[in-house]
């Protein structure tokens, strides 16, 4: 049932071409400009006209949400407020008629998910939900929503469940920026035509699974990883951190780069492991300097750059290199280096990953 993989893990990694596929199919046609989101269609008029959209969630979908923010405002100029659902739930939010809450969730079952999706539509607000797991509690509870349709996902470390979730959140900013008229045809057809160029440039990104393995060995023993990222990498360098905590026991702290002069930078010196996301995109040259700032702090780089990137290789004790993509769609490649590296550390510290100490796949309990 693994395919002929060790774990559970590693198979849902490399299944990442095909369930970005299984959640893009139906939904655009190629070189079209014509997006076909039946759940979409239901709340058109809603999304029009949304004031605000909240997106509630937790741990990786609360990644995947972070993703989106950037996507929809970018695409589609509404506002995006992503919150916590444990404390969105308990804080009294402010919530009118106006606003669509977006409860993301890999099972559908996280409890404060739930809850927090509930006191929302008791205050009027329109609910979508965005879930893998077909029937679940809360695609049951929402008015709309769409399936991200990755297949079960078995490992308690979510990975193909995020690439689908980030999906399926591109298609719907996609989906809101054509009818609110803030995304051109042009730009509309370009992005299609690149989304259906991800799962070959991810599956090249899997290409990179024995180098990452190396990069793995040297790394296994530290007690400590910093992750960085700014713009869309930034939610990346959370997700990556969070990866590395939940199977390898390791203490990872992700950070927009730009805040680490803000305290992290602290902790920097010749023992601390420090992973940049620093793919060619308009913060660029911006991640470049954070990096300097940390090699000049003797800090241990491990960069994602993009392919044929001459600087950073300069500056980085090791390089991983993945395929260039638009800046939008950079999460669904870059984050796959950083599952495989926190898989192969987790691996050679002898660690259970498919069922981390203390972990469940749903936390159905507040
Ligand atoms: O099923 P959900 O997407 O609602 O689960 C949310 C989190 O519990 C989940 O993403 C958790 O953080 C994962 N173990 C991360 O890999």
């Amino acid at each position: 049932e693994k395919g002929g993989y060790e774990h559970f893990m590693l198979k849902e990694i490399f299944e990442q071409p095909r369930s970005i596929l299984d959640s893009m199919r139906g939904r655009l046609e190629l070189g079209g400009s014509h997006l076909n989101m039946a759940g979409f269609r239901a709340y058109e008029q809603k999304f029009v006209n949304a004031q605000r959209i909240i997106i509630v969630a937790c741990g990786t979908s609360w990644h995947a949400g972070l993703v989106a923010e950037y996507l929809i405002e970018d695409l589609a100029r509404v506002p995006v407020e992503v919150e916590y659902a444990s404390e969105f739930r308990y804080r009294n939010p402010v919530i009118s008629e106006r606003d669509i809450v977006i409860a993301i969730s890999q099972s559908g079952e996280t409890a404060d998910t739930l809850a927090a999706l509930e006191l929302a539509k008791s205050k009027g607000a329109t609910i979508f939900g965005i879930c893998n797991v077909v029937g679940s509690s809360i695609a049951r509870a929402t008015d709309a929503g769409a399936y991200t349709h990755a297949g079960p996902e078995i490992g308690v470390a979510s990975t193909k469940a995020f690439t689908a979730q980030v999906t399926v959140l591109t298609l719907l900013a996609m989906c809101i920026g054509q009818r609110r008229g803030t995304l051109s045809d042009t730009k509309l057809r370009e992005l299609v035509a690149e989304l259906h160029n991800i799962p070959s440039k991810v599956e090249k990104a899997l290409k990179l699974d024995a180098e990452i393995r190396e990069i793995a060995e040297t790394f296994k023993d530290v007690p400590n990883f910093l992750y960085l990222g700014r713009g869309y990498n930034f939610p990346v360098a959370l997700e990556g951190a969070l990866k590395l905590k939940e199977i390898s026991y390791i203490h990872a702290e992700g950070y927009p780069a730009a805040e680490m002069k803000h305290g992290p930078i602290a902790l920097i010196d010749e023992n601390m492991p420090v992973v940049v996301i620093a793919t060619k995109d308009s913060s660029y040259e911006k991640v470049v300097s954070n990096i300097q700032e940390v090699k000049a702090r003797k800090g241990r780089i491990i960069a994602v750059v993009t392919e044929g990137d001459t600087t950073i290789p300069a500056m980085a004790e090791y390089v991983i290199e993945v395929p260039h993509t638009s800046e939008i769609l950079m999460p669904l490649v870059s984050v796959v280096p950083l599952q495989l590296l926190s898989y192969h550390i987790a691996v050679l510290r002898g660690c259970n990953v498919d069922q981390p100490r203390n972990l469940a796949k749903s936390v159905t309990v507040e």
